[in-house]
């Protein structure tokens, strides 16, 4: 056939019924709600097609430059032939990763203790549901806490598993208590989420609550699953406390003992058995756009973890490792976004308590769980609504809970001027 000849035209086959897309997906699929961060975007998108200003304090997305070094290392890593990397990473990035682990938490790789990289810590915390649920003879129940990360019910729906949302409250510091759960729960339970510093309450968890969770997995034979995202957002002041410890008590190298660390603490610093530990460089280093976290804890769950994750395809790309590398190797850049987000709950706490929305400002992660003046009733969805409609973007309490009512979210990551007008708008809004 000559390449001018004419292409016979092909008679298209003829759909078989439109109908509803329910049936063409599974149940979990067609039963998820619209995705937070979907969802703010629409509105946000509005908002800027009708040319008005928007202060968005919805997703935990801080807009602030990534540390030069970094975008360096990935430019000089960019290879001039592309090939697959491995899901166990490159050598370099296990050695900054070991480094970090050492640095900040005295931990130590070996026989007890297994570390390997993740895309971030979203797709882990998505695909290990997929390698726990129905084990140890068939447990199926995922616990974890609401409010809390979305995440750990889509993924324990999508694996088969039972999802076991607990209230956490106020007035016990936001901890969830599993010893307080129905006996045939503890005794299902597969694994159980706990998120210290906690999105979105900024609670964090003292030691002796840590002691007694992973008592209580030891007991019931439940895999602690510790999403440690903000392990590393906490009070700019603790920086000094700590070198000046470092300084006078400690040899050089050497870690305060976890009992004596006034940093959040992470579990593995008590026991490796049955705990796994999700990190990530989105929070630490401003690096959400490129995907990079870790997994630490029990090798005998993460060896088989790792042969999961190569059928996964979860295998970041090497330039994204390399850049990653140089982050877990630094502690300085960290040190420079904990004073950032310090001012920032500084100033923007204390206002959030004049209007009667909080009442402790948290000293961890970037959030402020505020409660809507009562005279606004408890529609949180409705109140957020207008407050989007005035620019001010917030996430809703039901958006993040199965069905809490009555607060926003605010993640303190616009600009301070930008936040300062906002509050401003806020204040005239709730007069
Ligand atoms: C509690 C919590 N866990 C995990 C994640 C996932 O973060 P990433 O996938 O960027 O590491 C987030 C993101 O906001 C989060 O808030």
């Amino acid at each position: 056939m000559s390449p001018n000849s004419p292409i016979s035209p092909i008679s298209p086959i003829s759909p078989v019924s439109r109908k509803s897309s329910a049936s063409f997906v599974n149940d979990v699929t067609a039963g998820l709600k619209p995705y937070p961060m979907e969802e703010l975007s629409r509105i946000k998108s509005g908002l800027v097609k009708e040319g008005k200003p928007v202060f968005d304090f919805g997703t935990g997305d801080p807009r602030i430059p990534t540390w030069s070094p970094v975008r360096q290392a990935l430019l000089n890593a960019l290879p001039e032939i592309s090939q697959y990397p491995s899901v166990k990473g490159i050598e370099k990035l296990a050695v900054a990763q070991e480094g970090y682990l050492k640095r900040r938490f005295g931990l130590q790789t070996g026989s007890d203790l297994a570390v390997i990289p993740s895309q971030g810590s979203k797709e882990a915390i998505f695909n290990i549901a997929l390698c726990l649920v129905g084990r140890a003879g068939g447990k199926k129940h995922i616990i974890y806490p609401d409010p809390g990360y979305p995440v750990y019910r889509s993924s324990t729906l999508y694996a088969g598993g039972i999802p076991y949302p607990v209230r956490v409250r106020a007035d016990n510091g936001y901890l969830l208590e599993p010893w307080e759960l129905p006996l045939d729960v503890q005794k299902n339970a597969a694994a159980i989420w706990i998120n210290h510093p906690h999105n979105p309450t900024g609670a964090t968890a003292p030691l002796e609550y840590w002691r007694r969770v992973i008592e209580w997995a030891h007991k019931t034979d439940t895999i602690l699953l510790s999403d440690d995202c903000y392990v590393d957002i906490f009070d700019a002041a603790i920086d000094d406390a700590i070198d000046d410890a470092i300084d006078t008590q400690f040899p050089v190298g050497v870690q305060p003992p976890v009992d004596q660390d006034p940093r959040p603490i992470n579990p593995l610093q008590l026991s490796t058995d049955r705990v796994l530990s999700f990190m990530s460089l989105s929070k630490r280093s401003g690096l959400t756009g490129f995907r990079a976290g870790l997994i630490a804890g029990d090798p005998r769950i993460i060896a088989p973890y790792l042969n999961a994750r190569a059928n996964f395809g979860v295998g970041s790309p090497d330039f994204i490792q390399h850049a990653a590398a140089v982050a877990w190797a630094d502690d300085r850049h960290v040190v420079d976004r904990r004073k950032i987000f310090t001012k920032r709950l500084a100033t923007f706490g204390p206002l959030l308590q004049e209007f009667g929305m909080i009442e402790k400002i948290p000293s961890t992660t970037f959030y402020l769980w505020a409660k809507i003046p009562d005279k606004f009733g408890d529609d949180d969805i409705a109140f957020a609504m207008s407050l989007a409609r005035l620019g001010i973007i917030t996430s809703p309490s039901q958006w993040l809970s199965e069905g809490i009512r009555g607060y926003v979210r605010f993640a303190l990551v616009p600009e301070d001027a930008h936040m300062q007008q906002a509050m401003g708008i806020l204040r005239e809004y709730l007069k």
